[in-house]
């Protein structure tokens, strides 16, 4: 069933398996991409249809993580063309996530806390986060812009499209969190005007797609459906979010979840997976990305009979590059993940997670 081709908007991948976009912390000094991370997305283009990358940095006070893959300037083209070329090597198609941490953004990177900037100046729950500095609405339209020349940079470098991270707390997700985004422009309030930012972006990377790919070029948008917090964005919001991006022509959704038939958060009396709840506003001509825990070849098969049109791993596909072969010769899957496997410092990382790890129960790190 995974098998089998399929279109996403202009794009036609090979099979329904998609690498998820994972953070390798693991750029040269100067946020080009390292030798270590060309290796990695080699080994990994081999066997999904569709490999999205890292989140990529699109301005310099886009910049969440230490040693962040960046887009933010046409110096980076070479170096991100050699990567387009390494996953397409493989067969995958290539689309890079772009990204914006906003108030998310770790603090320690920045001189000037001034350069960290938000929807609003609303600290997030989180240590390494500072307050940050609300952006001027000149600046909210600056910071489009710092998109579209992503997009535009991703064309150049021969990537068969882009996902917009809209997802897990970062810049696009806190413009539409009532939560985060209490600004008094046209670009806070109302959830239409929560919804501006991310809506006139997609539909001016739409237009610049159309002016500029000359190769066929998807544009996908990445999306957690709720917050936990109070205010914090509700499956009602989601479903109008996604009426919306359904209504511009959205080449697919990626619902982030941490489990592809996970309930809601916000309501747990209510066992119904959400992707049965959002049912009704699912455009059936829009590709569905579902994620979270689809490791083996049971979880594939009942993740597309829910409805999604394509699974994507993360953690498996770390562990296992070559897991798209293990399903269909129904081989076991690695689950020990050694330093060979990854950059050295996505190894370092995933050690400050072991915890995390070990209470899945499902990967072992081995040095
Ligand atoms: C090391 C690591 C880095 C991640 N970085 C990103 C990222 O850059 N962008 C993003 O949207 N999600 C990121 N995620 C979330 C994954 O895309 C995915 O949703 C999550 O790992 C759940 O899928 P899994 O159970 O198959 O691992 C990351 C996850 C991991 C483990």
């Amino acid at each position: 069933m995974f098998d089998t081709p399929t279109q996403i908007g202009p794009v036609t991948i090979r099979n329904r398996l998609v690498m998820a976009p994972m953070t390798t912390y693991s750029s040269n000094p100067d946020y080009t991409v390292s030798d270590q991370e060309y290796a990695y997305y080699e080994a990994r283009g081999k066997t999904v249809g569709m490999l999205i990358t890292a989140a990529v940095a699109v301005s310099k006070s886009a910049h969440a993580f230490p040693r962040q893959i960046s887009i933010e300037d046409d110096a980076f083209i070479p170096g991100l063309k050699t990567l387009a070329d390494k996953i397409k090597a493989g067969g995958a198609k290539a689309v890079i996530q772009l990204h914006h941490g906003g108030r998310m953004n770790d603090a320690s990177l920045f001189n000037n806390p001034d350069d960290i900037v938000a929807p609003s100046a609303i600290k997030a729950d989180r240590s390494f986060t500072t307050t940050p500095r609300a952006m001027t609405t000149d600046e909210v339209k600056a910071t489009q812009n710092d998109f579209l020349a992503a997009i535009s940079r991703a064309i150049q470098a021969g990537f068969d499209g882009v996902e917009l991270h809209g997802a897990n707390t970062y810049l696009l997700q806190q413009f539409f969190s009532p939560q985060s985004n209490q600004r008094t422009d046209q670009y806070g309030g109302s959830i239409e005007n929560r919804s501006r930012f991310i809506l006139e972006l997609v539909e001016a990377a739409q237009a610049l797609i159309q002016k500029e790919a000359k190769q066929p070029f998807l544009l996908g948008y990445r999306l957690s459906p709720e917050e936990r917090e109070t205010p914090g964005i509700t499956l009602a919001d989601t479903r109008y979010l996604i009426q919306k991006l359904n209504a511009l022509k959205i080449d697919y959704l990626h619902l982030s979840t941490r489990h592809f038939a996970q309930s809601s958060l916000r309501d747990p009396d209510n066992s119904t997976p959400i992707i049965e709840r959002l049912s009704d506003v699912l455009d059936p001509d829009i590709p569905l990305i579902g994620v979270g825990g689809i490791n083996e070849l049971d979880d594939v098969n009942q993740a597309l009979s829910m409805g999604y049109t394509c699974v994507a791993t993360g953690m498996t596909l770390i562990a296992d590059p070559l897991w798209g072969d293990k399903l269909r010769q129904n081989q076991p899957l690695n689950t020990v993940i050694t330093q060979d496997l990854v950059p050295d410092l996505m190894f370092e990382r995933l050690h400050r997670w072991q915890k995390i790890l070990a209470e899945g129960g499902r990967f072992i790190l081995k040095d």
